[in-house]
């Protein structure tokens, strides 16, 4: 038995997200946490919300919020949805909490003493009728290169210029929309990660297997130009987590907080230490996870994110905790993808584009969507949701393979034999055929569940369901029962078998199902079809069985047609 770390990149807190969101991150590693429970492996699977930040504190003014009362508020609501999308997480933790503010602050006092921070002083713009400093992206004015008029003080979107906030002409604050704006020294500390270059090289170089979206992304940013920059890991703030040495204060950084992407992925291990807490255990309980002096030397890192996260996680995460020079466990493969698109543009949060986690629970249960995005996760490309291909997905694999063997088999045994697994006949060489079928398939679909092919593994499902459907094509028990009842019951006895075994496999992808076919068939052993000759065997004669009630429904032309229209607009 193993112990593996699964980590899911950490979702921001203001508003809810799409399903390319979904698929880049959250799910993937849902799927991942339960195979390898499936397989016996003791897993913790952590996720949180993201809440520090300028987005999250405007998101709150916006809603007329306090921005802690907002955060505790929107984390629920995520939460919720998380429930409702059946993400397996051992703990939804908050990057606000007081665990993230312990360690974020001792992180930065152990690279304080390792020498690697440099405090700055440096020129920012200060808006005096919003009493704040503000971001570079939250001034605009116009763009001195094309002149226009509503370019952000990072950079022109219309002729993409990067810029400084005082390039501006005519600048005002995009909060306010106030002119009066003035150029304010202010302090900041900064992560000397240049100097660490070379150790992350190296550990980036002895990561063979990673995929190559991962390793070509954390390349270009260490050569690329310049190379590694040394970056501000500070902000003047009010919310976030205060800028302190461990417990003692910052001399001169009184009022200000750390950079939201210093604190976030630090919540991944600050949400295992909320894990312990909400179970009444020890620290010892989450260091064991975490501490490669604590025992987590013989644990096994996973995280999964979009590729836009990929840099934070491959440099300076690993920036920090190689350069706390404590034994903190370092990510052991990191898992990227690209992204969705939602038919024939992008997803979009700022434009409300596509279709967002609550709204597609709202017409349809989890695993319908569970199926369709991993099954076209965007791995080795963008991949392109549309309403023609999810109703395609839906129908074909789910209602017409999977759905359709279930309730013939059931609905065949129930009137012929009645509701309780048949006793008669034996297998014979058709059964003896499709079982090493089987056992062979399922060999290679495990394989590739490890191996984190999300698509592949999807489509190896598909192709087990298929063989049930051809085995009972071709076998016909509903003919050969006229003829053979005896040996039509050992058909149906190896189908109902089947049902089963395809609970036990799909679980990772459609849990709700497979809980369904499971208690069906009158089980409740999960245990992992290691031998399938014996799994196909399991259910004992006369058992009882019952018929699940409509385990997928088809989509309808209609409905396609009305959703598509719904969600073609912008949301709101
Ligand atoms: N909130 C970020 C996003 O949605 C992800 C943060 S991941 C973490 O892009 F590493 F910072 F935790
Ligand atoms: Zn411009």
């Amino acid at each position: 038995m193993a112990r593996i770390l699964i980590t899911s990149a950490i979702p921001y807190i203001n508003g809810i997200k799409h399903l390319g969101n979904l698929v880049g991150s959250q799910l993937p590693a849902d799927l991942f946490a339960r195979y390898m429970r499936g397989r016996g492996h003791e897993v913790m699977f952590i996720c949180a919300t993201d809440e520090h930040g300028t987005p999250a504190e405007l998101a709150a003014a916006k809603a007329g919020k306090p921005v802690e009362a907002y955060c505790a508020e929107m984390h629920e609501v995520q939460a919720e949805i998380a429930r409702g999308f059946r993400l397996s997480f051992d703990h939804f933790g908050r990057s606000s909490s007081q665990r993230n503010h312990k360690l974020t602050q001792g992180f930065a006092a152990a690279l304080d003493a390792a020498g690697l921070i440099e405090e700055v002083v440096e020129k920012q713009v200060f808006s005096i009728d919003d009493n704040r400093f503000l971001p570079d992206r939250y001034i605009t004015g116009t763009c001195p290169n094309c002149g226009n008029t509503s370019a952000r003080g990072d950079q022109c979107e219309e002729c993409t210029k990067q810029l400084d906030p005082t390039d501006l002409i005519n600048p005002r604050s995009s909060i306010s929309g106030s002119t009066n704006l003035e150029v304010r020294e202010t302090k900041h500390l900064y992560l000397r990660q240049r100097s660490l270059r070379d150790k992350l090289e190296a550990w980036i170089d002895s990561k063979k297997d990673w995929p190559i979206l991962t390793t070509s992304i954390a390349k270009k940013w260490l050569n690329d130009g310049e190379g590694l920059q040394d970056r501000g890991i500070t902000r003047d703030l009010h919310w976030g987590i205060p800028v302190q040495k461990g417990d003692q204060p910052w001399p001169g950084m009184e009022g200000k907080v750390f950079y939201v992407w210093f604190d976030a992925p630090i919540e991944y291990i600050a949400g295992t230490a909320e894990w312990a807490d909400a179970h009444g255990l020890d620290d010892a309980a989450w260091q064991r996870w975490w501490r490669t002096d604590m025992g987590a030397e013989d644990v096994t890192y996973y995280q999964f994110m979009g590729k836009d996260n990929v840099p934070f996680h491959t440099l300076s995460f690993p920036a920090t905790i190689i350069g706390s020079g404590q034994p903190w466990k370092l990510v052991d493969y990191l898992k990227s993808f690209n992204y969705l698109n939602y038919d024939g543009g992008q997803f979009s949060t700022s434009q409300g584009r596509g279709v967002f986690m609550d709204q597609a629970l709202s017409i349809l249960p989890s695993d319908y969507w569970r199926w369709w995005l991993l099954s076209h996760a965007p791995e080795s490309a963008d991949s392109e949701f549309t309403w023609e291909n999810f109703q395609v997905s839906v129908n074909k694999d789910l209602a017409d393979v999977l759905g359709n063997l279930v309730s013939r088999v059931t609905k065949f045994c129930v009137s012929k034999f009645g509701a309780e697994v048949p006793a008669g006949g034996a297998f014979g060489p058709q059964e003896a055929a499709l079982i090493a079928d089987l056992g062979a398939r399922i060999a290679t679909y495990a394989g590739l569940m490890e191996a984190m092919e999300v698509r592949k593994a999807a489509a190896e499902l598909r192709a087990i369901w298929v063989i049930g459907n051809e085995y009972l094509q071709s076998s016909a028990p509903w003919t050969v029962v006229k003829t053979d009842p005896e040996q039509a019951q050992a058909m149906i006895r190896l189908a109902l078998n089947l049902i089963r075994v395809y609970a036990i496999l799909s679980r990772p992808f459609i849990p709700d199902a497979a809980a369904a076919m499971m208690a069906a068939m009158g089980s409740d052993d999960w245990t992992w079809p290691d031998d399938i000759s014996a799994a196909m065997r399991a259910l004992p004669a006369g058992q009882g069985f019952s018929v699940p009630e409509n385990l997928f429904r088809k989509i309808t032309d209609e409905e396609r047609a009305d959703w598509q229209s719904r969600f073609a607009g912008t949301r709101d």
